[in-house]
C-alpha cells in the first residue's frame, strides 16, 4: 500500500522550477489579456479606478451571488475604516444554478431582497410603498428614497460600465445558457422593479474586486491592498494594474485621472492550454465529466470545488488496484486485511462530487495517533464502516499532497501578481509591507493552505525569502459585501457628476 500512495503523492508534487516556470507563463498570459479580447485569461476591466481609503460613509446595499450562497446585506459605512452590516445568506437552491431561465434565477435574487428589506428595513420599506405612485424615478420612488445596490456577481463578465455586463460564460457548477450574452444587472433590475422595491442596482462587482475594495477600506496602508484574491468554492484574482499596460479599447465612462484601474483577472481560466499546469490522470479523468470542458483550467487544480473530486477519483483508483488492500473489512478473509468492502453501496466516494472538499481539512488537521477524528468523520460523511488507521492514514496522505499542489499553484497566482505590481522594487515603499486580501472556505479553512503558500512564494525568482516576508496576505471575511457597497458609493459620486 505504502508504494501506492506513495506513487500517487508523487504525481501531485509541484516542484520549485515549476512554479517559476509557471510565475514566468502567468505573466507572460497576463500581458496577453491585457492587450485584447477572447484571450485565456480574460484581463476584465472593471471601470474601477481607485481603491478606498477608510474615511467612505453612508448607507448601502449589497447582494453577493458566489459558487454556492446568496446573501443580501445593508452597509453602513462609518468613515474610520469601520462598518456595521446586517445580512441574510440562503444556500442557491441547486436546480437553479442549471435552470431553464435566467429569469427563474434572478426572480429568486429579487425575492430574496423583498424578504430582507421586509425583515431587516421594513420602516424604510413601508414608507417607500407609501411613497410609491407619488413621484416619478425609475421603479416609482422619490430618488432619496431609493437604495443603491452594489451587486457582486462571481462569474466572468464582460462589464462596459459600473453597472452594466454581459455574461461571458458561466463557472463552479452552473449552467444556465440563456443567459450568456445577456446583461446582468438588467436582468436583476427587471426582476427588483416586478416586486416594486426601492431598490437601484448601481454596480456591478466581481467578488475578486469587492475582496480588495473591502480590504483597501479596513486595512488601508500607505497604498491599500494590491490584490483581492477568493480561494473557495471557485478561485480568482483582481489586482490595480496601470493605465498605460492596458492596451485593449475600453468603451465605458470611467474616471482617468488615478492613472490606474482594477482588473478582474478570471485567473481561473489561466492555461487553459496546459502549457505549465500539472496534469494527472485524475485532473483528465474529473476534466472529461465536467460542465466546461476546455475551461477553468487551472480553478480545477486549485479551488474547493474540484479538490474534492480530484481526491475521489484517486482513491477510486486505489481502490481498483489488485494489489492493494484498501477499505477492506479484516475479518473477512484469511489475507491480511480482508477482501470485503467496508464502504457502503451508496457512499459519495462512489458519485462524481460526492466527496466534500471539507474532508480535506479535518484530515489536514487530524494529529492524533489513531486519526480518530478522521477515521470518524470517514464513516459519518462517507459511509465507510470502521475503518482502519491505514486506510485513513491513505486517505490523509493523498489528500495533503492535492492541498498542497493547489496552495503551490496559488502561490504562482499571487506571486507573479505581485512581480506584475513592481511594488518590492519600489524604493519608496522599502518598508511597507505588500497587502493582498483574500477570501473563501479554502483560504479559511484549510489548515495550513497560507504557510504552504508562503512557502511557495519564497522560491519564487525576483521575490525570494525576504520578499515573501513583506507580502502580507490577509483575510477578508464576507468582504466582497462592503466592497460592493463601497462601489455603489463610487456609483453614487458618478451618477451626481453626470447629473
Ligand atoms: C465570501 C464572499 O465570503 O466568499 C463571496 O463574500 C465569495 O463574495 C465567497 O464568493 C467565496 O467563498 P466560497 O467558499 O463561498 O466560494
Ligand atoms: C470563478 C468565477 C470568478 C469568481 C471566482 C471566485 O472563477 O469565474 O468570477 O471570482 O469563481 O468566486
Amino acid at each position: 500500500l505504502e508504494a501506492e500512495i506513495q506513487s500517487i503523492v508523487q504525481q501531485f508534487e509541484y516542484s520549485d522550477g515549476d512554479v517559476n516556470n509557471a510565475v514566468k507563463e502567468f505573466l507572460r498570459q497576463m500581458d496577453e489579456g491585457l492587450g485584447k479580447d477572447g484571450t485565456s485569461m480574460s484581463q476584465i476591466p472593471t471601470y474601477v479606478t481607485g481603491v478606498p481609503n477608510g474615511t467612505e460613509k453612508g448607507l448601502y446595499m449589497a447582494v453577493d451571488l458566489g459558487g454556492t450562497n446568496f446573501r443580501v446585506c445593508s452597509i453602513q459605512l462609518l468613515g474610520n475604516s469601520t462598518f456595521t452590516h446586517t445580512y441574510n445568506k440562503v444556500a442557491i437552491p441547486k436546480h437553479l444554478m442549471v435552470a431553464k431561465t435566467a429569469q427563474e434565477l434572478f426572480a429568486f435574487l429579487a425575492s430574496e431582497i423583498k424578504k430582507f428589506l421586509e425583515e431587516h428595513h421594513s420602516e424604510d420599506f413601508e414608507h417607500h410603498i407609501r411613497r410609491r405612485k407619488t413621484v416619478s424615478s425609475p421603479s416609482g420612488f422619490r430618488d432619496e428614497h431609493i437604495f443603491r445596490m452594489g451587486f457582486t456577481f462571481s462569474f466572468p463578465v464582460k462589464q462596459v460600465g459600473i453597472n452594466k455586463g454581459t455574461l461571458i460564460r458561466w463557472t463552479k457548477g452552473f449552467d444556465i445558457p440563456d443567459a450568456i450574452g445577456k446583461d446582468v444587472c438588467a436582468l436583476l433590475q427587471a426582476e427588483i422593479d416586478k416586486l416594486h422595491l426601492p431598490v437601484k442596482v448601481a454596480a456591478l462587482v466581481n467578488d475578486t474586486v469587492g475582496t480588495l475594495m473591502a480590504r483597501s477600506y479596513a486595512a488601508p496602508g500607505k497604498q491599500g491592498s494590491v490584490l483581492g484574491a477568493i480561494f473557495g468554492t471557485g478561485t480568482n484574482g483582481a489586482y490595480v494594474e496601470k493605465l498605460s499596460k492596458l492596451k485593449k479599447p475600453l468603451s465605458g465612462e470611467y474616471d482617468q485621472s488615478t492613472g490606474e484601474m482594477v482588473i478582474n483577472t478570471e485567473w481561473g481560466s489561466f492555461d487553459n492550454q496546459l502549457n505549465v499546469l500539472p496534469s494527472t490522470k485524475w485532473d483528465v479523468a474529473l476534466e472529461k465529466d465536467s460542465l466546461n470542458p476546455g475551461f477553468q483550467m487551472y480553478e480545477k487544480r486549485v479551488s474547493g470545488m474540484f479538490l474534492g473530486e480530484i481526491l475521489r477519483l484517486a482513491i477510486i483508483d486505489l481502490l481498483n488496484n489488485p494489489n492493494v488492500s484498501l477499505f477492506k473489512d479484516e475479518n473477512s478473509s484469511s489475507n491480511d486485511r480482508g477482501s470485503v468492502t467496508i464502504i457502503a453501496k451508496d457512499s459519495g466516494l462512489y458519485k462524481q462530487w460526492g466527496l466534500d472538499t471539507a474532508i480535506m481539512s479535518t484530515a489536514e488537521l487530524d494529529q492524533d495517533a489513531e486519526l480518530a477524528g478522521l477515521r470518524q468523520a470517514l464513516e459519518n460523511t462517507l459511509d465507510v464502516y470502521a475503518p482502519a488507521y491505514e486506510d485513513a492514514m491513505a486517505f490523509k496522505k493523498i489528500a495533503h499532497a492535492i492541498g498542497r499542489r493547489a496552495a503551490r499553484l496559488s502561490a504562482v497566482a499571487i506571486g507573479a501578481i505581485v512581480l506584475q505590481t513592481g511594488k518590492l522594487d519600489d524604493p519608496e515603499l522599502k518598508d511597507e509591507p505588500i497587502d493582498v486580501g483574500v477570501d473563501g472556505s479554502l483560504v479559511e479553512h484549510y489548515p495550513g493552505f497560507r504557510p504552504m503558500i508562503y512557502e511557495a512564494l519564497s522560491v519564487i525568482d525576483g521575490i525570494g525569502e525576504e520578499g515573501a516576508k513583506r507580502i502580507r496576505i490577509g483575510l477578508t471575511q464576507d468582504g466582497s459585501g462592503v466592497g460592493a457597497a463601497l462601489i455603489a458609493l463610487v456609483a453614487a459620486g458618478m451618477e451626481k457628476s453626470a447629473s
